[in-house]
């Protein structure tokens, strides 16, 4: 497995607009294997194909206590939004160290395809709710901080590009820097 680098705020791969997945095959395993492994090692609790910049529409999550609980949704679409919105503090793998309450619907009736390209229907509220939306989200080319007042996000486009500059001056490499807390996705 690979670890994959992960695109960060304001990048403008970052708004490209994923494609569907039409061909179930060994590459589509090995980029979900690589996402998984990369989710991990962030450590996030979902990742979307976007976010390593790879347009497809490919999503893996784990908001599992225990982090053993991969869910793999490819090609997803969302059936269903209840009309009761909740706020929740977000967080993403491409925005390290910010963190803010976004609004959107409790629950959700999603539907995708798994590994093998078998559909399947899927009811979720809480924290998979929450990320299933943000992840699919980033698919349509779309980040949390865009939800925020234009203010609060130039502020953190401008802490963003200032962070890039002093990781580029201090370190060489171009490992990814780790996020600040285990929420992000
Ligand atoms: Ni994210």
């Amino acid at each position: 497995m690979t670890l994959l680098t992960i695109l960060r705020y304001p990048d403008a791969r970052l708004h490209k607009i994923a494609k569907p997945v039409t061909v179930f095959d060994e590459r589509l395993k090995k980029l979900i294997a690589d996402m998984a492994e990369t989710m991990y090692d962030a450590p996030g609790i979902g990742l979307a194909a976007t976010q390593v910049d790879v347009h497809e529409r490919v999503v893996v999550i784990d908001s599992s206590e225990t982090h053993d609980d991969l869910r793999v949704f490819i090609n997803p679409e969302i059936l269903w939004a209840s009309p009761e919105k909740k706020l929740c503090q977000e967080g993403c793998l491409s925005v390290p160290g910010i963190y803010d309450e976004v609004e959107r619907p409790a629950q959700v009736k999603v539907r995708a395809q798994d590994v093998h390209g078998k559909s399947f229907e899927l009811s979720a509220d809480g924290m998979l709710a929450v990320c299933l939306q943000h992840e699919i989200d980033h698919l349509n080319g779309f980040v949390f901080v865009e939800y925020l007042s234009p203010l609060k996000r130039n502020r953190i486009k401008t802490k963003m590009i200032k962070e890039e500059r002093e990781m580029q001056r201090s370190e060489p490499t171009d490992k990814p820097r780790k996020a600040r807390r285990g929420s992000a996705r």
